[in-house]
């Protein structure tokens, strides 16, 4: 006799698929078309695009892991590891590249004792570098969770830092 088989029940951990996986997969057809869509809810969803939901993605649109992962890596804004509560970007294109932002990035570097693409401890920082946020006209930028900080300097960097740092206190 066929027993009634409940996936969340399961402890097996393969099994388990959470609810918002499900709800995705009802939402999108598996076709490859859907992967960037579903890439974007992802990455929104978990703050970051988790290696066994790459798998489940794989084997529903039928893409190839290594497809999917080049995808992931090659757009910044999807990460393969959780970013922080803030996170900080660096626009390292020309523009803001002449006028310094290469100072700032290794301000943020030293004052959170982190690199692009790490977290802090705690999990409030992560740092990123960007080529270029359309902001060229308020060069050197910086952002925080897309909020542009332009015109920006090592001074303002530090006091919009230790502004967010206080959270922590
Ligand atoms: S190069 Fe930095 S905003 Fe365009």
């Amino acid at each position: 006799m066929e027993q009634d088989f409940d996936a969340n029940k399961c402890k097996c951990g393969n099994c388990k698929k959470d609810k918002f996986l499900e709800d995705l997969f009802n939402t999108y057809l598996p076709e490859k078309d859907n992967l960037i869509q579903m890439l974007n809810e992802i990455q929104e969803h978990y703050g970051y695009v988790p290696m066994d939901v790459q798998k489940q993605l794989s084997e529903y649109l039928n893409v190839p892991m290594a497809e999917i992962y080049g995808v992931v890596t090659f757009y910044s804004r999807f990460s393969l590891k959780p970013k922080g509560k803030y996170n900080v970007s660096v626009c390292l294109g020309t523009a803001c590249f002449v006028k310094g932002s290469q100072k700032i990035m290794d301000r943020l570097q030293e004052k959170l004792g982190i690199k692009p693409g790490e977290t802090t401890k705690d999990g409030l920082f992560s740092i990123e570098e960007t080529r270029c946020v359309g902001a060229c006209g308020l060069a050197p930028v910086f952002t925080i969770n897309g909020e542009v900080y332009g015109k920006a300097t090592v001074q303002k960097l530090d006091q919009v830092i230790d502004e967010l740092m206080k959270e922590k206190s």
